[in-house]
């Protein structure tokens, strides 16, 4: 699907919510019927729309759209499983607060539950026991190692840094396409491959200290990971033998900066491991992995993302061009009109408890969902408009809540503001390429255009 709202989300949209079938007293109740949500390519709005009209939480499977016969048999029996999926913003919150839920599936499963869950590489292991997947006090103490590098002073420090390297990526542009015989305003770029990817992976490479000289082969190793789709969560051989590769480069690397220290994160997090039992060296790699792949796959798409929402909107484009101060408008807009990450795959309750009405027996993973809250109506008037001086975009929970709330979110925001106030000052005729309805969401698990080609 296009990111074009339909007709059928306003319809659904614009009906009240007691007129929905299921608002509160006994429709409140778990509901028997299992609604069926898109997988592939996405997960779409008009999807989230209906499960949340049902009731706070229901019970979702996912279709794959004729693609059933694709991926690993354990991942495919996965999504066709029934998931208990949050849905309103309100209990969407709660959750994500509630110390009664874990995001530790090793602790809080019997192995019989734990069965259940889909495969994991054996490549993505050490990403098993992540941050993302600590509870406290592991979390707290892993959490307090990294945030100072996120930090509104840390930022601050950084934002020279960042503009330049948008900067020089827009130099490049604009050269290649001279270069091309191209002349003002019908150069051509491919924005995300040019712009919104080399941007944020720059910068975290810069942050965590990996060399400049090394990484384009970083890159090799790495692109196919970043490719896993939602339909298969199988990686193939040649990603597999990448990330292997990248493991093995980043044990190396981490004996260098032992040896001799840096300014960076790598260096600070090797020294944390040294000075006692803050961090093991698997601690180290898999914080480091997951900085770097949160720094490659979410920012990407918050650039892709917004400046599609903006070019396909032209009176918001023109409020923004009007008021390049509206740029946190634009940052905060775009992550709750399509954030990079629909919903959070794994909560799991320690104990039996209940949201909203429906109860959760104790081991049960449940799914929450960040883009289904993101447009309750409840919450923010007119959801499925796009408005950059929307007054309370910011509430938006794009990225996450709680004590796992993204770690990296100071950085993204000042990515996104840097990133579409530079793009639109140096070429006001950034335009589509192609017609809006040939963009499309590309396949990876995360929500993002794969191919934005403009003018400028
Ligand atoms: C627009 C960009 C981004 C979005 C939408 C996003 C979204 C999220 C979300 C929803 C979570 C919570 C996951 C959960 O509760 O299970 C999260 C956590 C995290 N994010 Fe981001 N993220 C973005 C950018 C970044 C960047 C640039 C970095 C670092 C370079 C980063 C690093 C992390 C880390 C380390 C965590 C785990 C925090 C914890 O468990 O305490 N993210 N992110």
């Amino acid at each position: 699907m296009t990111m074009h709202e339909s007709n059928a989300t306003q319809k659904t949209l614009a009906q009240p919510r007691s007129e929905r079938g299921s608002a509160a007293s006994p429709a409140e109740a778990p509901q028997p019927d299992v609604a069926k949500l898109h997988l592939d390519p996405h997960v779409s709005y008009d999807a989230y729309a209906e499960v949340r009209a049902k009731a706070p939480v229901v019970r979702v499977s996912f279709s794959l759209e004729g693609k059933e016969g694709e991926g690993a048999p354990e991942f495919r029996e996965f999504l066709a499983r029934d998931h208990l999926f949050v849905t309103r913003y309100e209990q969407v919150i709660s959750a994500l607060l509630d110390s009664r839920f874990s995001a530790d599936p090793r602790s809080a499963m019997t192995p019989e539950q734990k069965k259940k869950l889909p495969p994991l590489p054996e490549e993505l292991r050490p990403l098993e026991r992540s941050i993302l997947t600590a509870d406290p006090p592991d979390h707290g103490r892993l959490r307090k190692l990294v945030q100072p590098s996120f930090s509104a002073r840390a930022m601050e420090a950084l934002r020279p840094r960042v503009q330049q390297i948008t900067e020089e990526l827009l130099d490049d542009a604009a050269r290649a396409a001279e270069e091309r015989g191209e002349a003002a305003p019908d150069r051509a770029m491919e924005l995300i491959k040019a712009f919104a990817y080399p941007l944020p992976v720059t910068v975290i490479c810069d942050m965590l200290g990996i060399p400049r000289e090394d990484r384009e082969q970083v890159r090799g190793w790495t692109e196919n990971l970043l490719n896993v789709n939602r339909r298969g969560r199988e990686l193939s051989e040649e990603a597999r033998s990448g990330m292997r590769r990248f493991t093995a480069y980043l044990r190396d690397l981490f004996a260098e900066k032992r040896r001799s220290p840096a300014d960076d994160m790598i260096s600070q997090l090797i020294r944390a491991e040294e000075d006692g039992d803050k961090l093991d060296e698997d601690e180290v790699l898999s914080m480091v992995l997951i900085l770097f792949l949160a720094g490659h796959v979410t920012t990407v798409n918050l650039i892709g993302n917004g400046v599609f929402g903006l070019l396909t909107h032209p009176d918001q484009l023109a409020k923004f061009k009007a008021d390049p101060g509206l740029v946190k408008g634009v940052v905060e807009e775009t992550l709750r009109c399509w954030g990079p990450v629909d919903f959070i795959s794994r909560r799991i309750a320690k104990e039996d408890l209940e949201i909203g009405g429906t109860a959760i027996p104790k081991g049960e993973p449940i799914m929450v969902g960040l883009a289904s809250a993101n447009r309750d109506p409840e919450r923010f008037t007119d959801p499925e408009v796009f408005d950059i001086s929307r007054p309370d975009a910011d509430r938006h929970i794009a990225f996450g809540k709680g004590i796992h709330l993204c770690v990296g979110a100071p950085l993204a925001r000042m990515e996104g503001q840097i990133a579409f106030e530079t793009l639109f000052r140096r070429f006001p005729d950034l335009r589509l390429a192609v017609p809006a309805d040939e963009v499309r969401w590309g396949d990876s698990f995360l929500r993002g255009i794969g191919r934005l080609p403009v003018l400028f």
